[in-house]
């Protein structure tokens, strides 16, 4: 007779401002509208932090009209995803992700204090005016991401010195696992240096020692599991983000053969591609990055300028990252661009997000849902 596991320990809930977090996981950001209301809402609803991404969320909208009004229409697209997540938990927590990189930075942080996002994420740059943008509703919660005890730092130094605030937190980002734009070079990529068993606890020392513990560590890249939620914990972090874990579930706001693309996905399909926004990515090996690292023609044409810095704009053969994330989402795996983290390809299955809670929480495991089991 075979015992049943013991019951784990309760996970701690993360403060982070004046929010309690009854479950301290963060849902990571996933760009163009991989997470919109739906994951948001199902995340806030099972007790962690629900994250809208807001780069180019027009795309997908009834608002966006080729060509025209890209940046008015990103703002009316959000203003929708924060109601409809909104309208779906009621009383979840719910944030957006904001990068500095993108040129409507600024209106997407303004958009989201003043349409009720609880947290905003930032990172892509470091997010050095995100409080002046954010300043009309002091109460919604900044966490910058860095790659850096120094990045932190300079950060939390030159925000008491302008604004007079701190972090809410800050979100470690390991290079080495997460999926998506990575915070260092390509020849920096894999160094120990720049890993969360490196960095966390670097970080958590300095919150301890010069902010009295104020500042909550949040740690990101790689967490699939309980083992390691508890592993972070003991490096010292508050929380977790997780990202890839939540690609192949029923709520993700994705296309359904954008999400089979990872269940399909070998361990090897996993690659470093440049983009154009002049950072490593870590991408789902697909036509469009055979292509790519092949050195053929990816090419197509800068539509609304949205990066601040974009080799689409300066070189004629790069491409237009927002359109090649805006396709893979409508399940355009041939000419679209899948970003995914180390984990993304162990997937094996479609998942609630309300059992990869109860797993991560009590060690139980749903059993796998039949193929064509419908989702809702
Ligand atoms: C499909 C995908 C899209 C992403 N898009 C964004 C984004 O728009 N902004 C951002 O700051 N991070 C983005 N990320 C990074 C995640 O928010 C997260 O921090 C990282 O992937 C964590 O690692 P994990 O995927 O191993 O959990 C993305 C990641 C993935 C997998």
């Amino acid at each position: 007779m075979t015992l049943p596991n013991p019951p784990l320990p309760p996970l701690p809930p993360l403060q982070i401002g004046e929010y309690t977090i009854p479950v301290p996981i963060i849902q990571g950001g996933m760009g163009v509208r991989v997470s919109a209301n739906r994951l948001a809402s199902a995340v806030a609803n099972e007790g962690g932090v629900g994250i809208i991404a807001t780069v180019a969320l027009s795309l997908a909208s009834k608002y966006y009209k080729k060509g025209k009004d890209y940046y008015q229409a990103n703002v009316k697209a959000l203003i929708d995803e924060l109601h409809l997540a909104r309208e779906a938990s009621p009383q979840g927590i719910i944030g957006t992700n904001c990068m500095v990189a993108i040129r409507d930075f600024e209106a997407m942080v303004r958009t989201s204090v003043e349409y009720g996002a609880q947290l905003i994420i930032s990172g892509a740059g470091l997010p050095l005016r995100l409080p002046e943008f954010a300043a009309s509703h002091p109460s919604t919660a900044l966490v910058p991401i860095v790659s850096s005890l120094r990045a932190a730092r300079l950060l939390a130094a030159r925000w008491r010195k302008l604004y007079r605030r701190l972090p809410d937190a800050i979100l470690f980002e390991d290079p080495n696992t997460a999926g998506g734009h990575l915070g260092v070079r390509r020849n920096q990529l894999f160094s120990a240096e720049y890993a969360a068993d490196q960095v966390v606890p670097q970080l958590a020392e300095w919150s301890r020692s010069e902010y009295n513990d104020e500042i909550p560590i949040i740690t990101a890249g790689g967490i699939w599991d309980r083992a390691d939620i508890d592993h972070a914990l003991a490096l010292g972090a508050k929380g977790v983000q997780m990202a890839s874990r939540f690609l192949c579930t029923y709520e993700c706001d994705a296309d359904e053969r954008y999400k089979q693309a990872f269940i399909d996905a070998k361990e090897s399909d996993v690659v470093i591609i440049d983009s154009p926004a002049g950072l490593p990515g870590r991408a789902l090996s697909s036509p469009f990055t055979r292509t790519l690292l092949q050195g053929g023609r990816v090419a197509n044409k800068c539509f609304a300028t949205c990066l601040e810095e974009c080799s689409c704009r300066a070189v004629k053969d790069a491409f237009c990252i927002a359109e090649a994330l805006h396709r893979a989402q409508q399940g355009d795996l041939e000419r679209g661009l899948i970003f995914t983290g180390t984990n993304g390809v162990r997937h094996t299955h479609m998942s609630h997000v309300r059992d990869i809670f109860r797993e991560l929480m009590t060690g139980q495991t749903a059993s796998q849902p039949a193929a064509q089991a419908a989702p809702g």
